[in-house]
């Protein structure tokens, strides 16, 4: 009670705290370093040895010694694995060559940016030895053994081989040079001001060090919808500036990217056209890239958002999705530059009148025809469900669906539609439930997170994620919103990591390790996401939110829009019939058992019945209850647990630290109003629609 971890009072630091009150010895198996042994010549592990240094000093109170050969005491000695052909020929018993700390059939176990941890005794000194093949391997492996420590996991015999379950592994800002974030919940960005990219390097760094401490190792450094200012990002004007960017991310072995304007060749270059198929654009594009490389060499690409939301893109000349990408991957190929062309691609100009066209439909409707027509360095970015980062969709059935085109997974780390970082919602639960999704594309097993992990031959695969980071102090303006990027950069890493391993290493870290803390928020995080659902749009329905900033309870803000996205309520019923006998066939652009699973209003899994089927409400239940009861006893158990919330924080006063504790309560509060309001209005909704009256007889208005 009296040893508050969280010292950390804005939040800034995140879960990057480290104190003395860190340092429990759980175990005889655990010790406190003295030294770090690191080759002082290796720049590729300067920042590695640099993080380590801080999170001992802090965590022990003294300084570790720098030292170029362990001699004795307790030392953690990073170590970059030599290149096979300079392996010195050490027996190590088993057969194979060793440099002295590593062997060859080890350092075969890993690849670039994975790393071992490992005890050794050498020259007296009991040594926990990090190893990487190269310097970001040996950061992560510095960042991981910090996070043992921190969680009282740390084992000094422990023996850790890690790689990263999926390559390409990347946050999305959508920030605009304004300032502004779009749907950004945190302040403004931290890398542009006034129409400037930022002089405040500091935070920029800062920044790194939070994405490389969870293994992330890509950023996209402006919002997809790329306006005037930002199609000048690839300008000689801003180069230089961009580059002094992607100079910080490099050290912590991020690359970075940027979002471009299909109409540069126009908007820049002057030409009266940017069709892909014409020579004069072809050439703008390679001169550009060459241009983009001279001032970055190791610039990562760019992510296109075309022909979608009114952004322009190769429709505008009769061209397709594929030779539009391919001419940009054309341009980047020479440098090794990736083109990130992302499937959102819908009309978003429907008439609500019309019932047959469905949004769900298309953004496999656009591509799957084109699959194995882009080139090798595209990769096609597909959002998590088919419509737009509801609180509960189906998976994407592209995903799994393409067999000859690169994809990644995009996800929403900003809480959009998920309470904008207003209300609790711990997303882990979400992508969880996508990333163990069973698409059986490759037959039973292939979940979302093996086709990312494991992508077909010769294909390459990642993770995409907006991100929620703004300038407030403590970078996601609810201060348990922070878990959310951690997570993900968790699951990025590794996707069979579960929802509660991953909230319990955050708590620890951002927390200490009072176990009634631990507990607590751990238990909060994990309701949260059921919690936010049961109050908002339970049964997969989505949508019932105020148009344009998409905060707050407005059921038909939607339904009469020309976005695509109806929940059809009548006074019988409610919810899409999505089937392929008789509704828009978007059922069966699953592989089976899920279409016909999702087919069925038998079968279809409750928690999606109102996105596939259109249900009336004495329809019962699998529970029994009528469906205008469940949606009843939702709102109102949801509201209910929202206020619980409250009570399960207040529990924690004088366990963390008063800033945070008071920041959170407040934000909680709030959203147990808000719970309330989306409860009524909800309801009452419903109950004047239909005419039945709860079976509780609780308030409805
Ligand atoms: C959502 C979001 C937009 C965003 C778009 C996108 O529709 O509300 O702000 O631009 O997604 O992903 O491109």
């Amino acid at each position: 009670m009296t040893n508050i971890h969280n010292c950390d009072k804005s939040g800034y630091k995140a879960w990057l705290v480290y104190n003395q009150a860190t340092w429990t010895k759980p175990n005889p198996n655990t010790v406190l370093f003295d030294s770090i042994c690191a080759d002082p010549v290796q720049k590729e592990l300067e920042v590695a040895v640099e993080e380590l240094k801080e999170a001992l000093t802090a965590i022990s109170g003294k300084i570790p010694e720098l030292v170029s050969k362990p001699t004795s005491g307790n030392t953690v000695l990073i170590h970059l694995i030599p290149q096979r052909k300079t392996l010195k020929t050490a027996d190590t018993g088993n057969g194979s060559e060793s440099d002295g700390y590593i062997s060859d059939s080890e350092a075969c176990r890993l690849d670039n940016e994975g790393f071992i941890i490992k005890s050794c005794q050498t020259g007296g000194a009991n040594c926990t030895v990090i190893a990487a093949k190269t310097g970001a391997g040996a950061l992560y492996g510095v960042f991981a053994l910090i996070r043992h420590i921190l969680c009282g996991t740390f084992d000094k015999n422990a023996y850790i081989v890690q790689n990263p379950a999926i390559k390409l592994r990347m946050l999305n800002q959508w920030d605009n040079m304004d300032g502004s974030i779009e749907r950004g919940y945190a302040g403004n960005s931290i890398f542009y001001r006034n129409g400037q990219i930022t002089t405040d390097l500091r935070r920029v760094r800062d920044y790194a060090r939070l994405m490389a401490s969870v293994g992330l190792n890509s950023i996209v450094l402006n919002n997809v919808n790329v306006h005037g200012p930002e199609t000048r990002l690839i300008t000689k004007e801003q180069l230089p500036k961009v580059a002094r960017l992607a100079d910080i991310f490099r050290e912590y072995g991020i690359k970075i990217y940027l979002s471009i304007n299909y109409s540069s060749p126009i908007e820049l270059g002057g030409l009266d056209t940017a069709d892909p198929l014409d020579s004069r654009v072809r050439s703008w594009w390679s001169e550009k890239a060459s241009e983009i490389y001279e001032y970055i060499p190791d610039f990562g690409g760019f992510l296109v958002k075309a022909d979608s939301e009114f952004r322009p893109g190769p429709f505008t000349y009769g061209r397709n999705h594929a030779e539009g990408a391919n001419m940009l991957a054309a341009a980047l190929k020479p440098y090794g530059g990736l083109v990130i062309w992302r499937c959102f691609v819908y009309n978003c100009r429907q008439d609500w009148r019309d019932r047959v066209t469905d949004r769900a439909n298309s953004a496999y409707d656009n591509f799957m025809p084109l699959d194995g027509s882009f080139d090798d360095n595209v990769i096609l970015q597909i959002k998590n469900g088919p419509m737009d980062f509801q609180v509960r969709e189906p998976v994407s059935p592209l995903i799994g669906g393409l067999k000859k085109s690169n994809y990644m997974l995009e996800l929403q780390v900003t809480q959009e539609y998920t309470g904008q970082q207003r209300h609790l919602c711990y997303l882990a639960p979400m992508w969880k439930d996508v990333l163990d999704f069973d698409t059986y594309s490759r037959g039973k097993g292939s979940t979302v997170a093996r086709l990312l992990s494991e992508p077909e031959d010769g294909l390459i695969s990642g993770i995409a994620a907006v991100s929620n980071i703004g300038d407030d102090m403590n970078w996601t303006g609810h201060d348990l919103a922070q878990a959310n990027l951690y997570c993900y950069g968790r699951l990025a890493w590794d996707p069979w990591l579960t929802s509660e391993e991953i909230a319990r290493e955050w708590t620890m870290q951002t927390f200490g390790r009072d176990p009634v803390v631990t507990d607590t928020i751990t238990g909060m995080l994990l309701d949260s996401y059921h919690i936010y659902e049961s109050y908002t749009t339970p049964l997969g329905i989505g949508w019932m939110v105020n148009p344009g900033h998409h905060y707050g309870p407005n059921v038909d803000g939607y339904e009469y829009s020309a976005w695509g996205t109806y929940h059809r309520a009548d006074h019988k019923g409610i919810g899409v019939d999505r089937s392929v006998a008789t509704g828009t066939g978007f059922a069966g652009k699953y592989f089976p058992p899920n279409s016909s699973i999702y087919e069925s209003i038998e079968t279809c899994p409750e928690e999606l019945l109102l996105f596939f089927h259109r249900v009336e409400y004495d329809y019962r239940l699998k529970s029994g209850v009528t469906l205008i009861q469940y949606i009843y006893d939702s709102h109102f158990e949801g509201a209910a647990r929202a206020a619980e919330l409250v009570d399960r924080w207040k529990s924690l006063e004088g366990r963390i630290g008063s800033d945070c504790f008071g920041r959170v309560l407040a934000r909680l509060e709030e959203q147990a109003a808000h719970a309330c309001e989306w409860r009524d209005v909800i309801n009452s909704y419903f109950y004047r629609k239909s005419g039945i009256p709860d079976e509780k007889s609780r308030p409805i208005y």
